[in-house]
């Protein structure tokens, strides 16, 4: 019987149907966990409130998707427990995300460290978790409201278009990053009222904005990008910044924003390995009539070096300038008013605590049958594919414990 008003006006009741596994969340995780169960035969169900499945994926790596890093270990994840992630990355790899992306005969390219993109679009990637998951005859409902989740003897999922009863529930609905493509703390949500802890979350992966007093400073530099490093609780990350017009940005600032706290110092290098007191003394030398600032564009692009240094000869340049300026390139810091929030964060760190979970299949230690995976877990990645490789190791891992 479908729901609706019956002939007295009531409403019927929704069906009630039955499944081995029920996942919520269509992302990366859930995707490759729904696969992996429905490979071993278990008749599973793929809820997702969004109108289309796997929609971060479909945005990720510039419309490219970087879905996995060759180099991916536990050492590239944030996560109170270091160790956490180390069993389920280890028992899918990089390589092995890699062998279904060329089944798939996706053309794809490494960008750098170890980044791999597709060629074509991320839509490829999308087309072919949805091709595996046609191939295990997983069923998919998306554009479906989640009313209620409990459990008596199975676990019971009330959506707005039907009722579900299951042996196994695994939560996948990621975190709360990007709340504009249906992000949200469902999965948190359903772990606390199972009584499981979350550690605290935060923005990670973001943009930082600028100490109100200096972002004159920033704004009037925003688009600039440069080779740089950025320190954060003693993690150095060696790649672009980009100044914005409300602070700073580009790959080395999102990685370190992740290690970040409020009130904590953002230390940068802005020449890194660049002997700055030779250089100047030798162009003192041998370009004595030229700019200062054009010296200094020798080593930084010319905005921020005009942005600098005063403008005077080579031949005016004192010892002490060279040492000031030797300080700001090497030992730039700044005390961040904050980040970009959930808005632009590419992830969340922090979430459902590690100790509430078994690392080898992701199942809840106090509650028989649910598993949480994927971003929703206290379990964070750098920035270049390691988010996604956690989102189908863990997706994995939970899928191939599931049962019937
Ligand atoms: P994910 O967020 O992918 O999926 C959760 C699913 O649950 C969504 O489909 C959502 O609609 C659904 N959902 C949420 N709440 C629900 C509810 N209440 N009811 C029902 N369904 C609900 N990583 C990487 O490795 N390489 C990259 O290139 C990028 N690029 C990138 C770009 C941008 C702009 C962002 C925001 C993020 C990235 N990431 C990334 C990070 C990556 O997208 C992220 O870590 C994974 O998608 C997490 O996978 P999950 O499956 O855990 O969550």
């Amino acid at each position: 019987m479908c729901g609706g008003l019956s002939a007295k006006g009531l409403k019927a009741p929704l069906p009630v149907t039955h499944f081995d596994t029920i996942i919520i969340g269509a992302g990366a995780a859930g995707l490759m966990c729904a696969i992996t169960a429905g490979s071993r035969g278990l008749r599973v169900l793929l809820l997702d409130h969004n109108s289309q499945v796997g929609s971060k994926i479909l945005i990720s790596g510039g419309g490219r998707c970087n879905f996995t890093n060759t180099g991916t270990s536990p050492e590239n994840f944030i996560s109170a427990n270091a160790h956490f992630a180390r069993s389920a990355l280890s028992r899918f790899t990089p390589a092995d995300f890699l062998a279904l992306v060329t089944k798939h005969k996706i053309a794809w390219h490494e960008k750098t460290l170890g980044q791999l993109f597709c060629d074509g679009s991320a839509r490829q990637i999308v087309a072919m978790l949805l091709a595996e998951c046609e191939a295990q005859a997983v069923t998919i409902k998306v554009g479906v409201k989640i009313t209620d989740v409990r459990k008596a003897d199975h676990f019971r999922v009330d959506t707005s278009t039907g009722n579900y009863t299951a042996a196994n529930l695994v939560l996948a609905t990621g975190s709360l990053s990007i709340p504009k493509m249906g992000a949200t703390g469902f999965a948190h949500d359903v772990a606390r009222k199972f009584e499981l802890k979350i550690t605290a979350c935060k923005p990670g992966l973001v943009p930082v904005r600028a100490p109100e007093q200096e972002l004159p400073f920033y704004a009037a530099l925003s688009g600039l990008s440069l080779k740089a490093t950025a320190t954060a609780a003693k993690m150095i990350f060696a790649e672009n910044i980009l100044f914005t017009h409300r602070g700073l940005s580009g790959p080395a600032i999102l990685q370190a924003s992740s290690y970040l706290d409020h009130g904590d110092r953002l230390h940068l290098d802005l020449a890194p390995g660049v002997d700055v007191a030779n250089h100047f003394k030798q162009r003192k030398r041998d370009r004595s009539q030229a700019e200062f600032k054009t010296i200094l564009s020798e080593i930084v692009p010319q905005r921020l070096a005009s942005a600098l240094v005063p403008q005077k000869p080579m031949t005016d340049v004192t010892i002490a300038d060279i040492e000031r300026l030797e300080t700001t390139l090497h030992r730039w810091s700044l005390i961040p008013d904050g980040t970009e929030g959930y808005a632009k964060a590419e992830v969340t760190v922090g979430g459902v605590d590690t100790a509430e979970l078994s690392s080898k299949t992701m199942a809840a230690k106090k509650i028989p049958g649910l598993y949480i995976i994927g971003e929703a877990v206290d379990v964070t990645g750098w920035l270049g594919g390691y988010n996604f490789q956690w989102a189908w190791a863990s997706g994995v891992a939970a899928g191939s414990d599931v049962s019937a």
